[in-house]
């Protein structure tokens, strides 16, 4: 097939570029665009917040039965209620998770007396903390390595303890008939910026000027400058665009109605997440990383648009939950330096504990399941950066909840729901001073489905919703 200008991988549609239509795994320059067109999207707003373009740059007029039609580029729309499809839809419930005797608020770790077992528990807990590594000499397990305190500090019945470093293992004993069972868990806190590090202090101590005292509206109609909007990605790992329709029906009514926007011709680059991710994040073509040499190799160098973000003095975080299939660790090094100033990873790597580092992690956290704890330490997040006032950009990835399985993301429908809904709604998100992102990196790669026609066709196109701040949209 020859290369073509705006021609696009012809997935069920026409080749205009070509009478043999080819079903191999060609890239062209329309993949190049997007991702340009992504890392764009995200940073122009930011850049150029005063300038507005009075035209439209990319609109087109749908046309019905095609998610894609340009002169050069057809993909056709497909019904994600297929029969085909029905085959592999299981009901299935969400996953239970014991609860934990120990919660937290307000940094403090506290019993639950309404725990069946309070009674007769008692806890400590150990700092949790990256261990620096040597930025020039490490090896494959950089990214793994944290340690704990030597000391297990009492978590007093009464005034329960301060925690001392935002991630924290909870050791339990539990006396049971004269025998003590030793138990361990886990906890996290979102410190705020001017406690979190010496860093993210001094981005807080930026956005206190007086200078930045304009609200957002301002800074729009008046030009006084103010804060610049804040960047939420919400991505769920190998979901493609049907199955978001089929699994998250209350969610997706949910963003039709609240002003997102959907890419329907989003296409995947490469083959699993990272290529995908490399695609969004630092706007680089399959294969092609000057910054990255192989798997025995970090990726500390690349330019992922964060360190952009971190730059303008944005703080910024990246929650994943699976340690072991985490974008930039999967069969890969990751980061020898801590990427983000707040980096989950360090408390994954810990509940991840001994388990083979290339598989998955799918037991709770805190009494929750891991996805349910990624939300919880993200609306803190959120909560935490709109008490202070101070933008950030925020990569959240869930890979453990859906890959392995076709029928696990329906019962998290509600809770994304509840998630982007409360972000737009509630006042303490501030969504309106938000860009959000709802996305997904490439369909179901492997499992039956993917065996089917449908499920061939799915898997180049995940989902894409974006949400840009009322006062940012083109009139
Ligand atoms: C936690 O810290 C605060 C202030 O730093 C202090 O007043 C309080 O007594 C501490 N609580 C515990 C349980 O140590
Ligand atoms: C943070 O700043 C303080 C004082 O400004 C300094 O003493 C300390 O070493 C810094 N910490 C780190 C980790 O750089
Ligand atoms: C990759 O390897 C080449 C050749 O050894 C070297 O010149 C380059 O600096 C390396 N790049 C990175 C990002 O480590
Ligand atoms: C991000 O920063 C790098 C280094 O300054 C720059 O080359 C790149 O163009 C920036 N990316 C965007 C999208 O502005
Ligand atoms: C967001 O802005 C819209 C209109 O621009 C307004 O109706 C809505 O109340 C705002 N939401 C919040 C939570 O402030």
């Amino acid at each position: 097939m020859r290369e073509h200008s705006g021609a696009c991988k012809p997935l069920l549609g026409v080749s205009t570029s070509g009478t043999n239509v080819n079903y191999n795994r060609g890239y062209s320059h329309v993949y190049k665009v997007s991702i340009f067109f992504f890392a764009f999207f995200l940073l122009y707003f930011y850049i150029s917040p005063m300038y507005i373009p009075h035209h439209h740059l990319f609109w087109e007029e749908s046309t019905p039965g095609y998610l894609v039609y340009t002169s050069s580029c057809k993909i056709s729309d497909m019904n994600p209620f297929d029969k085909a499809v029905r085959p592999y839809i299981r009901k299935k419930g969400p996953q239970r998770c014991p609860r934990f005797v120990i919660k937290v608020s307000n940094q403090i770790l506290k019993y639950d007396e309404t725990h069946p077992k309070y009674k007769k528990t008692s806890c400590c807990f150990r700092e949790i903390h990256r261990d620096p590594q040597d930025p020039y000499k490490y090896n494959k397990n950089a990214d793994w390595q944290i340690k704990f305190s030597p000391k297990c500090t009492t978590i007093s019945k009464i005034n329960g303890a301060n925690m001392t470093s935002e991630f924290v293992k909870v050791e339990c004993e539990e006396l049971d008939e004269g025998k003590v069972i030793k138990t361990s868990n886990f906890q996290a806190s979102v410190f705020p910026p001017e406690q979190h590090s010496n860093l993210t202090r001094l981005k807080l101590e930026y956005w206190q000027q007086e200078k930045f005292s304009g609200s957002p509206s301002e800074m729009i109609k008046e030009e006084v400058p103010g804060r610049p909007p804040s960047v939420l990605i919400v991505g769920i790992d190998s979901i493609s665009r049907m199955h978001m329709y089929r699994s998250l029906p209350k969610t997706k009514l949910f963003l039709e109605e609240n002003d997102f926007i959907e890419m329907k011709g989003y296409t995947k680059i490469g083959e699993n997440t990272f290529p995908n991710i490399m695609g969004v994040l630092a706007g680089m073509e399959l294969n092609k990383y000057p910054c990255y040499n192989g798997s025995k190799y970090k990726v500390d160098s690349c330019p992922l648009i964060w360190k952009n973000y971190s730059r303008s003095n944005y703080v910024t975080a990246f929650l994943e939950d699976s340690p072991g299939l985490a974008i930039f660790n999967y069969l890969k090094t990751g980061f020898v330096e801590q990427p983000t100033d707040y980096y989950l990873r360090t408390l994954a790597v810990a509940y991840h504990g001994k388990l083979d580092h290339s598989r998955g992690f799918q037991g709770c956290v805190g009494g929750m399941s891991q996805t349910d704890f990624m939300i919880n330490y993200m609306r803190r997040f959120v909560e935490r950066m709109g008490e202070q006032k101070v933008p950030y950009f925020l990569l959240s990835w869930f890979t453990s909840l859906a890959h392995d399985d076709f029928n696990a993301l329906k019962p998290a429908d509600t809770k994304y729901h509840d998630l982007l809904s409360d972000t737009v709604n509630d006042a303490t998100y501030n969504g309106n001073n938000t860009i959000i992102l709802f996305i997904s990196d490439h369909g179901y790669r492997f499992g039956s489905f993917r065996e089917t026609f449908l499920g061939y066709y799915e898997e180049s196109l995940p989902f894409f919703y974006i949400r840009m701040p009322p006062a940012l949209k083109l009139s």
